[in-house]
């Protein structure tokens, strides 16, 4: 009983709490719901038979195995109207979750070489941003593969030229060993002369010397997860010095087995080494979790306290890339929400 108190307790100041969401792939924000819905609609033949059995299959072995699940998924998305129902359905759900702001990856070459018009894409996601305005603010930021070669990269960056002043920033996902930051140095460069913020992807399933490797080479405004620079604490320092911000996704780590029990995640380790940590879903219809059940399995685990919440709810508005006058806005809005 003490216990489910606890927790509603928990549930209700996480809820309340102002916060953004930094990292989430509007791909892995397809519900089976919705991608049995898109499949329907564009006449393509599914081999599960229902959206309950779909969501039976989602246990992962690791990060490969999940992408295979999550691109077979990608492949029911076609149209602009299936772009715009799968931002709009997120957007609904993070502002269920207290999210005043969300900066979403989706990464353009899966569909392009499904043969989906850049334009349906950008139109769709863009026109559902765009109704939710006033209910939910949120940037784009353009991903691309890292398996895939970085001229491939640049020549995305070209296409989306026509789009540029709509897009707040650029990042690069995909199976991380074996794939190292410093191939796409040159990529990275250039999208900083263009003035674009830069994520990466590193240190998911890599060694922490990938973080290092994509701090040093390609100089990035956050890293996204950045999980096992704990291993290192030189590295560690670095982080908190440059006030790096790491987006970590807690349920995601557990969920393609990078962790083996959320009491293990160094979330609290970083965030009391002073590194800038934030707390995110990453692909929450694949893993079963939006934003605030990552923060709610954090909190419990690791027996967060209400100052720790707090912490990681300015965090998430100083990792941002929103305007700094609106940041400071925000904090001030956690710190009046403190003193009730
Ligand atoms: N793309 C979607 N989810 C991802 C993840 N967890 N890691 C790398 N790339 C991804
Ligand atoms: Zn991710």
């Amino acid at each position: 009983m003490l216990r489910n108190n606890c927790r509603s307790q928990y549930e209700t100041f996480i809820r309340k709490l102002p916060k953004t969401e930094l990292h989430v792939h509007l791909e892995g924000t397809l519900e089976p719901e919705m991608l049995f819905r898109l499949a329907n609609r564009n006449r393509i033949a599914l081999k599960w038979k229902s959206p309950e059995e779909l969501r039976n299959a989602y246990y992962f072995q690791d990060l490969p195995g999940f992408l295979e699940v999550y691109f077979k998924g990608c492949e029911v998305m076609k149209t602009a109207q299936d772009f715009h129902d799968v931002t709009r359905a997120y957007l609904e759900r993070a502002e269920e979750d207290g999210v005043v702001h969300a900066e979403v990856f989706l990464g353009p070459q899966t569909f392009l070489a499904q043969g989906v018009p850049l334009e349906a894409i950008m139109d769709g996601m863009f026109g559902a941003i765009d109704e939710m305005r006033g209910r939910i603010s949120c940037f784009y930021l353009s991903s691309v593969i890292r398996t895939r070669p970085e001229s491939e990269a640049l020549e995305l960056l070209e296409l989306l030229a026509p789009w540029h002043d709509r897009i707040a920033g650029f990042g690069m996902g995909g199976a991380e060993r074996g794939n190292p930051p410093s191939r796409f140095a040159g990529y990275y460069r250039e999208c900083r002369r263009l003035g674009f913020k830069t994520t990466v992807h590193a240190g998911e399933e890599g060694p922490a010397e990938y973080v290092r490797e994509a701090v040093e080479v390609l100089r990035p405004d956050r890293i996204d997860h950045g999980k096992t620079a704990e291993s290192d604490p030189e590295l560690m320092k670095l982080l908190a010095e440059r006030e790096i911000p790491l987006t970590l996704c807690p349920v995601s780590n557990l969920k393609l087995n990078v962790i083996r029990d959320m009491a293990e995640h160094p979330l609290k380790k970083l965030l009391d080494a002073g590194i800038r940590v934030t707390v995110n879903s990453d692909d929450p219809a694949y893993f079963q979790a939006y934003v605030n059940e990552n923060w709610l399995a954090c909190a419990e685990a690791l027996r967060l306290s209400r100052a720790d919440l707090r912490e990681l709810a300015r965090n998430s508005f100083l990792a941002s890339f929103l305007p700094e006058s609106e940041k400071r806005s925000w904090l001030a809005q956690i710190e009046a929400f403190s003193e009730k």
